[in-house]
């Protein structure tokens, strides 16, 4: 299947290396290219590279060579995981080049017309794009950027107790792992049977970073949240999975089981798009006493989720808890890459042009009053997917509505077994054939998920997706998908009368 050809500055890295594993096999990006430093260029990545994250090297990348970090590589989306004076010029050339870049590099952060984004806490952000290409004019390239790795685990937990209750002082201590400094990072004789009070510059970013991320899109800018953070941070002799204790005083004072609902029932955007690296709720909240511990908790959800624990009552401000969350996936790359799944989904990146290829045949046709009852039971499933069977016979569609067998139905459409061997043998009984199978998704776009394309089995049939993303304007695509070849085509669809 074509996928969104990536590169991935400092690919050698402890942050590049994560981009490597988890973009291994991702559904929607390949990595084309791996680029470092001097010291690494013209080298095979499987002799640049230390490996360290896992323990193989993902086949596809190995025999890559390592490429000079400059415009003119083979790719359109660029993850940047370059060290932060390096990261400022290359990525801003790599922008004015046309490349989309997401960025794990503090540089551009905090400058005004470019989204810091957490999918979950701000994706609205995105819309500094249009206004950072006009400022800047770049006609296609754009950055997006990462926070800071433990700004990233203590801002999703704020964010639901910002939008429920209002915070207006927050005091976080950390506790952070040592590949946080990246590779070799620390030397071993500072940090073993230490504890070193000191990150250089990582407390302002945890001071600012989060008001830009809870701030307010005003059409030209942020405007920062209204919040008083003081941040210390200190290196511990962890491998991986930043902790951090905090403590938050809140404009509107909830009880401790609102205070806890609030952060265990909080999803955002990547839930809701249901976006390939999202985990299925981005705050785990654990009970124990002794809970989160990194070595423990850190590959929660694959690493994308913080783990929040130890949520009781502050006898200064109103609540304390404890943090994890893991450094290098989502405080860096699985965080960059989050950031461009939902780069995808809001059209910023054209998934549609390269994953799935349009079909110069003749359009699909539905009839219009097939097509109005797709969309009837999409609205009065909603918010479970429902789906069905278009079957014809001489051109004639006909239509079989299918229970949703999903797990939960919520956030996929999996026929029903007996609802399947019923319309199968009825379809078969009257000499029918399987023209199209459907399915909505009420809140995600119209093309197919992971999942939908994983049990697309009939090469010859129709996979239909009604998206009621938006209400007034349902979408609704056709694809037919040959398993075999790995290929998904787009087809245009036609409403006959
Ligand atoms: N580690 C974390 O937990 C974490 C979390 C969030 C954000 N970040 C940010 O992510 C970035 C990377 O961090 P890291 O921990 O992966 O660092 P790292 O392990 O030191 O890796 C740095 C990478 O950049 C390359 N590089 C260094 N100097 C270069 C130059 N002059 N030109 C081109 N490439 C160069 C290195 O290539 P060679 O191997 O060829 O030297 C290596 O691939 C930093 O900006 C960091 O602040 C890190």
């Amino acid at each position: 299947m074509a996928r969104i050809k990536c590169g991935v500055l400092g690919a050698t890295g402890a942050v590049g290396q994560r981009f490597i594993q988890l973009l291994a096999n991702h559904p929607w990006f390949e990595v084309t290219v791996v680029a470092a430093s001097d010291n690494s260029v013209g080298k095979r990545y499987a002799d640049a590279a230390r490996w360290f994250v896992s323990p193989e090297m993902p086949a596809a990348v190995r025999d890559l060579l390592v490429e000079p970090c400059e415009p003119g590589l083979n790719c359109e989306l660029i993850f940047s995981a370059l060290p932060g004076d390096m990261a400022g010029p290359t990525e801003l050339a790599f922008a004015h080049a046309g490349y989309a870049v997401s960025t794990n590099a503090s540089s551009h952060r905090m400058a005004p017309d470019v989204p810091l984004l957490i999918p979950e806490v701000n994706a609205d952000h995105l819309d500094l794009i249009p206004v950072q290409r006009q400022k800047r004019g770049w006609p296609r390239g754009f950055i997006v950027a990462n926070p800071n790795c433990s700004t990233i685990h203590l801002v999703l937990a704020l964010k639901p107790l910002h939008d429920q209750f209002g915070l207006s002082k927050v005091v976080v201590t950390t506790m952070q792992a040592v590949s946080g400094a990246g590779y070799p990072g620390v030397p071993s004789l500072d940090i073993v049977d230490n504890v070193i009070p000191f990150i250089g510059g990582e407390e302002a970013k945890l001071e600012s970073e989060p008001l830009k991320l809870l701030g307010t899109f005003n059409g030209a800018g942020i405007t920062g949240a209204d919040i008083r953070i003081s941040a210390q941070c200190n290196r511990v002799a962890v491998r991986d999975g930043h902790l951090e204790a905090v403590s938050v005083e809140l404009r509107e004072k909830p009880s401790l089981a609102e205070f806890m609902a609030a952060l265990a029932e909080f999803q955002g955007e990547p839930q809701v798009l249901r976006l390939p690296s999202a985990p299925a709720f981005p705050i785990i909240v654990r009970n124990e006493a002794n809970r989160p511990q990194p070595v423990l908790d850190r590959d929660v959800e694959r690493g994308m989720a913080s783990v929040v624990g130890r949520i009781r009552p502050d006898p200064i401000f109103d609540y304390k808890f404890l943090v994890l969350g893991h450094n290098t996936i989502r405080g860096a790359a699985g965080g960059a890459i989050l950031n461009a799944e939902l780069l995808v989904a809001k059209g910023y990146l054209s998934l549609e042009q390269t994953l799935f290829r349009q079909s110069t045949r003749q359009a699909v046709k539905i009839p219009r009053t097939i097509m109005a009852r797709m969309l009837d039971l999409a609205r009065q499933g909603a918010p479970n997917e429902v789906g069905g069977v278009l079957a014809s016979s001489n051109g004639r569609l006909m239509l079989y509505e299918a229970e949703n067998g999903a797990e939960d139905p919520t956030q996929a459409y999996r026929m029903a077994t007996e609802d399947q061997r019923r319309i199968l043998s009825e379809i078969d009984d009257k000499g029918l054939d399987i023209f199209a199978v459907f399915h909505s998704h009420p809140t995600a776009p119209a093309y197919p998920a992971t999942e939908d394309l994983t049990g697309a089995y009939y090469a010859n049939a129709f996979y239909v997706v009604l998206s009621l993303a938006d209400p007034d304007r349902p979408a609704v695509r056709a694809y037919r998908v040959d398993q075999g070849r790995g290929d998904v085509v787009e087809f245009p669809v036609d409403v006959t009368p």
